[in-house]
């Protein structure tokens, strides 16, 4: 049995309410602000700007990308930019149509409806927002059986933001009615020092350049986890030492919270551990796998395994999961040429 996600230091999801609120506070308000990402900053500025010159509401946006690497805080900044407000909502949140039909009648013109998780959205609710993105139109049926009746509705022009963890499950209808379909990738280990630099300062923690480093390159490329980190370690500083983030320091913090020079934690280990050791480096099947773990197989395709493969430490191959070469190395396992070699 492995660790659950949500227990994990350096799960990319977010924990709780208390985490949500922490959050907010560092939440970058302007584009300046929003490290990163530069191509998508680029594009972005034109279109709000060009947006604000014709007094139209921006085109509908489909952000995409891991959790974790700013689809919230960048539709908070798009609806800032604009100068207009913005409605947070969710797809499992809107249960029938008449749910989304009140949240559209209560926009104001040019407003922002953001929609997280929207690849979860009922289709019955889905169906509804097509006319209202292409026509600003809703289409309702008053009444029930032989005397039901159609009615349309106009409503204000709006942006719609969706972001998604999984834009392979937003259906092709919806997706074609987003005028911009954008990407969020990982962050580079300067981008991510820099976001934390940007943390400290709001939380008023003091980090040298060293720990800046140590702190970055452990944060899996993702600010939540980098912002989670740096809030740990800063509570270890205060109470093992004089408050400051050192290298020293930030070393010692996460390897006492088993978080290992590239952000590998327990699970990441034990998870290879149990391919290396129990199944000789694979190729292992995805339901074995998970049954030896106890997880579901679901979650290890989407929670666990990302990570080690986007740092070649696992692979899949058409017959397996197989644990890399680098994966033997990272572990201190011996690796052979002719057992493991063949089978990448
Ligand atoms: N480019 C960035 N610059 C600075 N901070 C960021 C950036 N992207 C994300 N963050 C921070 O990381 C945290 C998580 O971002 P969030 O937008 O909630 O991610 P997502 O919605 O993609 O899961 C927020 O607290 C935010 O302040
Ligand atoms: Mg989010």
């Amino acid at each position: 049995m492995i660790e659950k996600d949500s227990n994990r230091l350096i799960s990319s999801k977010l924990k709780n309410e208390s985490e949500a609120s922490d959050e907010n506070s560092l939440r970058p308000r302007k584009i300046e602000e929003f490290i990163g990402q530069t191509k998508n900053k680029d594009n972005l500025k034109i279109f709000i700007e060009a947006a604000r010159k014709r007094k139209e509401p921006l085109e509908h946006i489909l952000l995409y990308g891991p959790p974790g690497l700013g689809k919230t805080t960048l539709s908070c900044i798009i609806a800032n930019e604009m100068g207009v407000s913005i409605r947070t909502t969710s797809g499992p949140a809107i249960e029938r149509a008449g749910d989304l039909a009140s949240l559209l009648t209560n926009l104001k013109p040019n407003d922002v409806l953001f929609i997280d998780e929207i690849h979860r959205l009922k289709s019955t609710v889905e169906e509804v927002l097509y006319s209202a993105m292409e026509d600003f139109k809703l289409d309702i049926i008053l009444g029930k059986g032989p005397s039901a009746r159609s009615m349309r509705l106009s409503i204000a022009p709006f942006t719609l933001i969706g972001a998604t963890t999984k834009v392979g499950n937003v259906s092709s209808p919806l997706r074609d009615r987003f005028g911009s379909v954008t990407r969020l990738d990982f962050y580079t280990i300067d981008e991510i020092a820099a976001i934390i630099e940007r943390s400290a300062k709001i939380l008023k923690v003091q980090i040298d350049a060293g720990g800046l480093r140590e702190l970055a390159s452990r944060a899996r490329f993702t600010p939540r986890i980098a912002n989670r980190l740096l809030k740990r370690v800063r509570d270890f500083a205060e109470v093992s030492f004089d408050g400051v983030i050192t290298e020293e320091v930030a070393k010692e913090a996460l390897s006492k919270m088993h978080v290992d020079e590239k952000g590998l934690d327990k699970t990441d280990y034990e998870l290879l551990k149990l391919l290396i050791e129990k199944f000789e480096g694979g190729p292992v099947g995805l339901s074995t796998l998970a049954a030896a773990l106890s997880e579901e197989t679901q979650t290890i395709e989407d929670v666990y395994e990302p990570f080690l493969i986007q740092q070649g430490l696992l692979t899949r191959t058409a017959r397996g999961r197989v644990a890399t070469r680098a994966a033997y190395e990272h572990l201190g396992v011996p690796w052979s040429e002719e057992r493991q070699g063949s089978l990448l």
